[in-house]
C-alpha cells in the first residue's frame, strides 16, 4: 500500500459505481426489453405459436419464408429465418426477431435470378471464418441437375454470395438439412440419387463452402431430413416423397451423426390422416437457453409452394431416449419446454446479493434479483 493512501476509498467507488451499473442495466432490460420483467413477450404483438394459421410479418404481410430453417445469432440474441421467397424478389428470404413469434422482414438476402429452381435454404454460422453459410437446392426447372448451392455472407442480414453448385460427390442431390455438431463439425443431408431413393449426409469442408469425401448413405428413402442430438443420441425426421402434399414423417435414431440408423416409425401422436399434421418437415430448431427446446419445423405448402404456405412448428419431446414424439397444439408458446439447464440453481455470487444483476448464462442474458432469474423471453428460472 502507498504510504498515506486509504485503502478502503477506492474500493468502496469502484464498488458503488458497479452497483449503478448494475441498477441502470435494470431499468435498460425494463424499458428495453419487451419480455423483460413483465413476464410476457411482446406487449403489441403475438406472444405464441398458431401452428397453420396466418402468420404476420411486422408489416402485416403474411411471413413468406418456406423450407427453411432459424438461427440465432449469439452476439446480438437475434433469431433469423431464411426460407423460400415467393413474393417479388423470388429468392431466399431473411427475417429477423427477438423472440421467434414476431417477425420482421429483412429483405432477400439472395435472389433466385436465373436460377431455375432454388429450394429448402438452410444458413448456419462459422465461428471460425465469421460467415454464414447458405446452402440450398439448385436446380433447373425440370429438376433435372438435381444439385446442392453453396452462398456465403459475411451478415445474417446477407448480402450472400453464390460460391459454387454441385452434385455433392457426384451424387444427385435435391431436399436438404443441415446440422452442426457440438465437436465443430457440420453435415448437409441430401435427398440423394435417383429419385430421391435415399438421405446422404456429407461432412462440411472446415469452412462450411465446401463438401468433404466422408459422404454416407442414411439408407433412408425419403426428403425433407431434419436432425437434433439429446443426450448423445441423434433424431432424424424425414418426410415421404410425394411432391408438395403432406405425408406421414418417419424418424430415425443413431448414436453417431453418420449412422447407422435405426427406423423407429412416426413421431406424430394422434395424428389421425397421418399427414405429420398436415406438413412435411424441413428443420428442428434447437432453441439456445432451453435443454429441451426441440421445435419441429414443418411446411404446409397447401398445393403447391406459394407465398401463402403455412408453417407447422411444433414442440418436440424426447420422452425417452430413442423416442421422439410431436403433438398437436392449436396454440402454444415457448413456456411448453420443461426444466432445462438454464433452470438449474443460479451459482452463488459475491457481493450484496440485495441488487438485482445482469449475467451471462449459457451465452443468454438473464437478469437475477433476490435468489430468482429471469430469461430475456421472461421465463423464471428460480
Ligand atoms: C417436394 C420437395 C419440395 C419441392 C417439390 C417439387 O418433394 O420436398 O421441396 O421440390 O417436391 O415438386
Amino acid at each position: 500500500m502507498i504510504p498515506g493512501s486509504r485503502a478502503g476509498a477506492p474500493r468502496r467507488r469502484a464498488t458503488l459505481s458497479k452497483a449503478w451499473l448494475r441498477v441502470a442495466a435494470l431499468f435498460a432490460w425494463a424499458f428495453f426489453s419487451p419480455a423483460g420483467l413483465s413476464g410476457t413477450a411482446f406487449a403489441a404483438g403475438l406472444s405464441a405459436f398458431a401452428p397453420g394459421a396466418a402468420w404476420p410479418a411486422d408489416d402485416g404481410s403474411p411471413v413468406d419464408s418456406h423450407g427453411g430453417n432459424i438461427l440465432r445469432d449469439a452476439q446480438s440474441g437475434t433469431y433469423y429465418w431464411y426460407g423460400e421467397h415467393y413474393g417479388t424478389p423470388r429468392g431466399i428470404a431473411c427475417y429477423s426477431s427477438g423472440d421467434l413469434y414476431n417477425w420482421k422482414f429483412e429483405g432477400v438476402v439472395f435472389p433466385r435470378g436465373s436460377i431455375g429452381v432454388l429450394e429448402r435454404p438452410k444458413v448456419i454460422y462459422n465461428a471460425a471464418t465469421r460467415k454464414y453459410a447458405m446452402w440450398f437446392h439448385y436446380d433447373s426447372t425440370g429438376y433435372k441437375l438435381a444439385q446442392m448451392g453453396v452462398a456465403l455472407s459475411d451478415s445474417a442480414k446477407g448480402p450472400f454470395v453464390l460460391q459454387g453448385h454441385f452434385r455433392p460427390n457426384g451424387h444427385q442431390s435435391r431436399d436438404l438439412g443441415m446440422f452442426a455438431d457440438d465437436d465443430g463439425k457440420a453435415y448437409l443431408l441430401y435427398a440423394a440419387d435417383s429419385v430421391n431413393v435415399t438421405i446422404r449426409m456429407v461432412e462440411l469442408s472446415a469452412d462450411y463452402a465446401g463438401v468433404t469425401a466422408n459422404d454416407v448413405d442414411l439408407k433412408a428413402h425419403c426428403e425433407g431430413p431434419a436432425l437434433m442430438k439429446r443426450d448423445g443420441i441423434y433424431y432424424l425426421i424425414t418426410s415421404q416423397c410425394t411432391g408438395w402434399d403432406p405425408n406421414r414423417a418417419t424418424y430415425y435414431t443413431a448414436a453417431n451423426a453418420q449412422g447407422p440408423y435405426t427406423g423407429r416409425g412416426d413421431p406424430c401422436v394422434g395424428d389421425t390422416a397421418h399427414t405429420t399434421f398436415d406438413s412435411q418437415s424441413c428443420y428442428i430448431f434447437k432453441i439456445p437457453g432451453y435443454a429441451d427446446g426441440y421445435m419441429f419445423m414443418g411446411d404446409r405448402w397447401n398445393g403447391s409452394g406459394s407465398a401463402n404456405s403455412r408453417y407447422v412448428f411444433l414442440p418436440i419431446s424426447v420422452p425417452a431416449a430413442n423416442t421422439l414424439q410431436i403433438r398437436w397444439y392449436a396454440s402454444w408458446d415457448l413456456k411448453t419446454f420443461g426444466p432445462s439447464a438454464a433452470h438449474a440453481p443460479l451459482p452463488p455470487r459475491a457481493g450484496n446479493a440485495g441488487l438485482p444483476v445482469l449475467m451471462l448464462r449459457g451465452g443468454d442474458a438473464m437478469l437475477e434479483y433476490g435468489g430468482h432469474g429471469w430469461r430475456p423471453d421472461g421465463a423464471l428460472v428460480r
